[in-house]
């Protein structure tokens, strides 16, 4: 293997399906299937607690399913050993032997594999060039910034060439500027080596970036699998609509007359050929709405008193209360500035931006 060159196994496709895990009778991880496509990115996104370990400690054959199966193309690992199951591993506490060098720590699972010395000293230094640490071998851990140490344990778990990489919060424990570039990395190294990966987060914009697939985990279940994209602009239910980004939720009426109306301003009533399905609440999202001093030309056109300005470098986050009910609304920074606080403002979406959701219960 060279720094370039990508390895002859490109990662493997990996189905789980109707997955679950009891702990004393109580679900960790409860009728799980997913299915990521060989050599794809999957990020698995969810609150603490939403069972996230659990599925990929199952992946990895650290715990037994109690019910369902994990095929990994197309063969079923239940009687597969973890060894056999050739998977790399990072975690967030970097876990590198402190003892040893960085090239040490990358050598070692070649070692345990029986690798011939020369094979393993060409394979370590194209790793260390991979992970942009040519010329750090000789040093300690403990001689390595943060981001530096996860890269060696990212390098650690693909030096064996392995079908599938699990990464659990692998950037964690980093500060916002390194996470970002070591997401670039992480990125641009998977182009390079095509694993399978399956990769845990608790952070929306990590998954949304770094995915092809996106699985958002609520209490041991799918909420949903979908593309970033798709994910963002249609999600199914309130709760993955503000799990993934802000959205304003409002209820929607189904009167006597048949008319769907928007809980909201007196009711304001959908027409009929807009897209709600059997919605019992739609979500707007804050960047559709448009806010001014001025009255605004959109299907839906809202006022009230400004209450909430923040200012975070690219956006205003503003929050206007309409008959006292918080409604937010995004402006790109270099537009128009909002209204301030205590004034008045008008806010604007057309009927095309309401997303249809189900309410289950909304986390924030
Ligand atoms: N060995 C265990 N014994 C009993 N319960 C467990 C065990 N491991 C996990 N759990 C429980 O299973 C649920 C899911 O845990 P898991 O570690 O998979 O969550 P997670 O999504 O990884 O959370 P976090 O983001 O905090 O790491 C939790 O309620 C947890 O308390
Ligand atoms: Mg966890």
């Amino acid at each position: 293997m060279t720094a370039t060159s990508k390895p002859e196994s490109a990662g493997k496709r990996v189905q789980i399906s109707g997955l679950s895990k009891l702990y004393g009778g109580h679900p960790a991880v409860d009728r799980v299937s997913i299915d990521i496509a060989a050599g794809s990115f999957c990020t698995i996104l969810g609150a603490s607690g939403s069972g996230k370990t659990t599925l990929l400690k199952m992946v990895a054959g650290y715990e037994q399913p109690t019910e369902g199966r994990i095929e990994i193309d197309g063969r079923d690992v239940a009687s597969m050993r973890v060894a056999a199951r050739n998977i790399g591993m990072v975690f967030q506490n970097y876990a590198l032997f402190p003892h040893m060098t960085v090239a040490a720590n990358l050598a070692f699972p070649l070692e345990m594999r029986g690798l011939a010395k020369a094979d393993i000293v060409a394979r370590v230094t194209a790793m260390l060039e991979l992970i942009g640490l040519a010329g750090f071998g000789s040093r300690l851990p403990r001689e390595l910034s943060g981001g530096q140490q996860q890269r060696v344990a990212l390098g650690r778990a693909l030096i064996f060439e392995p079908d599938i990489l699990l990464m659990d919060e692998p950037l964690g424990a980093l500060d916002k500027n390194m996470r970002q570039a070591m997401q670039r990395e992480i990125r641009a190294i998977h182009r390079k080596v095509g694993v399978t990966v399956l990769y845990v987060t608790h952070d929306q914009d990590e998954a949304m970036n770094m995915a092809d697939l996106v699985v958002v985990m609520d209490k041991g279940r799918v909420a949903q699998t979908g593309s970033p994209l798709d994910i963002y602009n249609a999600p199914r239910t309130d709760f993955v609509a503000t799990f993934l980004g802000d959205c304003n939720l409002i209820d929607v009426e189904r009167g006597r007359d048949g008319v769907r109306r928007l809980a909201l301003a007196g009711g304001i009533a959908i027409p009929a050929g807009v897209k709600s399905g059997r919605a019992e609440m739609v979500g707007v999202r804050p960047e559709r709405i448009s806010v001014g001093a001025d009255p605004i030309q959109r299907d839906i056109v809202l006022s009230g008193t400004v209450v909430e300005t923040h200012f975070n470098g690219a956006d205003h986050d503003v929050v206007v209360d309409v008959d006292g009910r918080p409604v937010r609304a995004r402006l790109a920074n270099g537009g128009q500035l909002p209204p301030s606080i205590g004034n008045r403002a008008y806010l604007g979406c057309d009927f095309a931006d309401l997303i249809p959701l189900e309410a289950i219960g909304a986390t924030r």
